[in-house]
């Protein structure tokens, strides 16, 4: 049988921009690759062997950044919409590609929860759709759920007030779902499922079940930035070349030694950094170039950013090819 991932790739990274406005989220580089690779080889470690990914855009830069898949991970498959669809919209319109059964993603977490036991659990409770949880402190940018004593979900309240903290236990964007569940998803129009499906679901087959380990959506850059920190400081479980002393320098940087780096910093490929300067907290993206004793602190620096000598950068989030200037 054929184990298959669907994830959603198809919102626009918003919260992301500038970084997100020419590279789609999912192949922005987290450290050493691109965001998704990380999921495809999580997808992977649970035996998943064919990833869906649905596109709500043109999906040649992705393909062209992560390929067909398939040597030792799985193979990857490329949908597009129409027009965006929503969440359930975009998994019914993969549906004829689906096995009866199957594991759904949000394509913005970095996670190593074990998905193998939520498919286990599904399993056992006979579920329509499993949600796997995640506990976070403020619920109100995710999906809140309340649990019944057999796993069964008693409410889900997506983006509940600030305030509202019920469980704290929150939908982690990760789901076994039976095909069949996709016929209460009205065609034709932009569905969210999770406003209008698992809400209909709620004592009739929506289970949750709590996830141990990691999890983070990257999709603000504060939170890219605690992605970034987790990975190089080794909280989370990833394939990425670090060494956990929470810095990263890719061998294709070149880098001035006599600049200083880190706490905790990315110099992602191709990037050029004079003498003098000094890197803290932050992460430069490919073929950025910093100048002789130029200062960047707690920034985010998009792919062919040039930053002059002398200059200081601060809490910015610089878009693709920007200048700082003197
Ligand atoms: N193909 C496609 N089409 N994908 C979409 C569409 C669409 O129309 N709309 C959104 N997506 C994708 C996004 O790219 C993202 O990967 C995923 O669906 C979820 O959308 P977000 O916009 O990131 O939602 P969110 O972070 O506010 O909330 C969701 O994730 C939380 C966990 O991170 C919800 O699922 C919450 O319930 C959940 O707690
Ligand atoms: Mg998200």
């Amino acid at each position: 049988m054929t184990l298959q991932a669907l994830v959603l790739v198809g919102g626009k990274g918003t919260r992301l921009q500038p970084l997100t406005s020419e590279i789609p989220k999912p192949i922005l580089t987290l450290v050493d690759r691109p965001f998704m690779r990380y999921m495809i080889e999580w997808l992977g470690s649970h035996g998943v062997d064919e990833v869906v990914l649905a596109c709500g855009f043109l999906p040649d830069q992705l393909q062209g950044v992560l390929g067909d898949g398939g040597e030792d991970g799985p193979r990857l498959r490329y949908l597009v919409e129409p027009e965006p669809l929503g969440t359930a919209g975009a998994i019914k319109f993969a549906a004829p590609y689906l096995a009866d059964r199957f594991f759904a993603l949000n394509g913005d977490v970095l996670t190593d929860l074990d998905l193998t036991a939520l498919w286990e659990f599904h399993e056992e409770r006979q579920a329509r759709v499993s949600l796997g949880l995640y506990p976070v402190d403020d619920p109100s940018n995710f999906g809140l759920v309340d649990l019944n004593q057999d796993g069964s979900v008693r409410d889900f309240h997506e983006k509940p007030d600030p305030g509202h903290v019920g469980s704290g236990l929150v939908s982690a964007g990760a789901y076994v779902i039976d095909r069949e569940a996709l016929d209460l998803v009205p065609e034709d129009r932009k569905v969210s499922i999770e406003h209008e499906v698992f809400p209909l679901l709620v004592g009739d087959g929506l289970y949750g079940l709590r996830l141990d380990g990691y999890w983070k959506d990257i999709g603000t850059p504060e939170r890219y930035l605690e992605a970034t920190w987790d990975i190089i400081e080794n909280r989370v479980e990833t394939a990425a070349d670090v060494d956990g002393r929470g810095v990263y320098v890719s061998p294709e940087a070149q880098v001035s030694s006599r600049a200083t780096i880190g706490p905790r910093t990315v110099i992602a490929d191709g990037c050029k950094v004079g003498d003098g300067a000094r890197i803290s907290d932050s992460v430069l993206l490919e073929g950025c170039r910093v100048g002789e004793d130029a200062v960047i602190t707690d920034s985010i620096l998009a792919p062919g950013v040039s930053v002059a000598s002398g200059v200081a950068v601060g809490e910015l989030v610089i878009g693709k090819n920007g200048h700082v200037d003197a």
